[in-house]
């Protein structure tokens, strides 16, 4: 091949030293996060511009180990919860419940309880609410809205706009003063999260249309604008620039402040921003085939671990190390797959489509080599799709700034992914 060496992704945190001491010790596949990273995408988020107070949330759902959680919260971090597991981790993790919020598709069935600890609840539908003021009366409470508008990096990371299920269409608001008002609800906050990988005007639009909603309710002295700020995985890529599409934002709070008096906190709650290139997987070849028409790398990892490429046709860097280091350095172009037996379980899929595949150009690989997925802290182990394939679930570590390895999440066994399975009586059998 004429490439270049140039053209191929590098790795960002790790060098070729330390992904072989990690895979010598922990085998393949196995994912690994950089402290420095997550603590410095935690200090970038943290100085987001803010006219009267900032509240960063981290969205949990985007890598839930309680190394990160806890790494987070020493920070000052809150956290966005996605279901009352999640409430339940993070307070074992030791966040205070005070500092967690819910947004979820379903109440927990204890969520009053989740309440009396001071877990903040965002209603998301009508019914939420509904429940909420039958259970809590009195009580304060968020409002999630569908703003009428949203953008994600893909359909499928869209959760804004008319065929979006998340949160309250925005023009059901007579309905929900309504059922504010049967239960002497406290409506403190309001909140709006338009998808992920959203497009920076759309989110600064949505901001704008968020203030109008705040103006429905006097009571409302935080309004959390979401995550969704992109980053760059590929190399081509850019990561938003928080302080650029924050500042028109902090204005608008500003020019609210003047109009109504009410100087707003401002909450966001990013996932992907925090984690996403602190993470990477590791992983090995483990074999190499060709048909007529392309060369095939095939993985001991694949959707089971990073399922984003098959989910979304998401673009990962791979980064090959060699087996032997001293061996010359070449470029080839490669469909890469995982290890499922699966014809959508790609690591190069064709951009757009799960179905069709498309080549990489990579270092020439052989059998054994190290492969490392880049980008990989964000939905990519809180996503793993848990035992297809019978494969177990990967460990995680965490690399410190010294170097040192820690292992924050054994391998799992083929007993404990058994553990639950039950027999069915001989006689049910027969
Ligand atoms: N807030 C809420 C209410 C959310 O539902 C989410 C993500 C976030 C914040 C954080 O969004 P982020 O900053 O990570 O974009 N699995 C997809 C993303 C789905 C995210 C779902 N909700 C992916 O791999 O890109």
């Amino acid at each position: 091949s004429g490439s270049t060496s140039l053209e191929r992704e590098t790795l960002r945190f790790l060098n070729p030293d330390t992904v072989e001491n990690l895979a010598n010790q922990y085998g393949t596949p196995t994912y690994i996060y950089d402290m420095a990273t997550l603590k410095a995408s935690a200090r970038s988020a943290l100085s987001f511009p803010n006219a009267f107070g900032l509240t960063v949330r981290y969205a949990m759902k985007a890598s839930p180990n309680a190394a990160i959680l806890k790494l987070f919260n020493n920070l000052g971090l809150h956290i966005d919860a996605s279901s009352g597991y999640e409430i339940q981790r993070a307070m074992r993790a030791g966040v205070p419940a005070s500092h967690i919020s819910l947004s979820s598709q379903e109440l927990p069935s204890d969520f009053d309880s989740f309440v009396d600890l001071g877990v903040h609840i965002n209603a998301c539908s009508i019914s939420q609410l509904q429940r909420f003021g039958e259970r809590c009366p009195g009580g304060k409470i968020g409002l999630r809205f569908n703003p009428g508008v949203g953008s994600g990096g893909t359909g499928k990371t869209n959760v804004g706009g008319p065929s979006s299920a998340f949160g309250i269409w925005h023009e059901l608001l007579p309905e929900v003063k309504r059922v504010v008002a049967e239960h002497k609800l406290q409506v403190v906050r309001v909140h709006t999260h338009i998808g992920s990988g959203s497009d920076p005007a759309v989110w600064q639009n949505v901001a704008a249309l968020s203030l109008d909603l705040v103006r429905e309710f006097p009571q409302v002295e935080t309004l959390n604008l979401g995550g969704g700020y992109k980053v760059g995985r590929m190399r081509q890529e850019q990561s938003t620039d928080l302080a650029k599409i924050g500042a028109p934002v902090k204005e608008k709070f500003e020019d609210f402040a003047l109009e109504t008096g009410r100087k707003l906190h401002l909450e966001i709650e990013p996932g992907t921003f925090l984690v996403a290139n602190a993470g990477a997987l590791v992983c090995r070849v483990q074999d190499k085939t060709s048909t007529s028409a392309h060369t095939f790398l095939k993985l001991d990892a694949g959707m089971t671990e990073v399922l984003r490429p098959s989910l979304y046709g998401a673009q990962h860097p791979l980064v090959v190390i060699p087996k032997d280091r001293t061996r010359a350095d070449r470029a080839a172009s490669y469909v890469v797959v995982g290890h499922c037996c699966e014809s959508g379980d790609l690591l190069t899929p064709a951009p757009g489509e799960a179905d069709t595949v498309s080549e990489r150009e990579l270092t020439s690989a052989e059998i054994g080599d190290l492969m490392v997925v880049e980008g990989s802290g964000a939905y990519c182990a809180g996503m793993s799709t848990k035992n297809y394939n019978s494969f177990p679930e990967a460990p995680e570590v965490m690399l410190a700034p010294d170097g040192a390895l820690y292992l924050i999440r054994r391998r799992q066994t083929l007993e404990q992914a058994l553990q639950n399975e039950l027999d069915l009586p001989t006689s049910a059998l027969a």
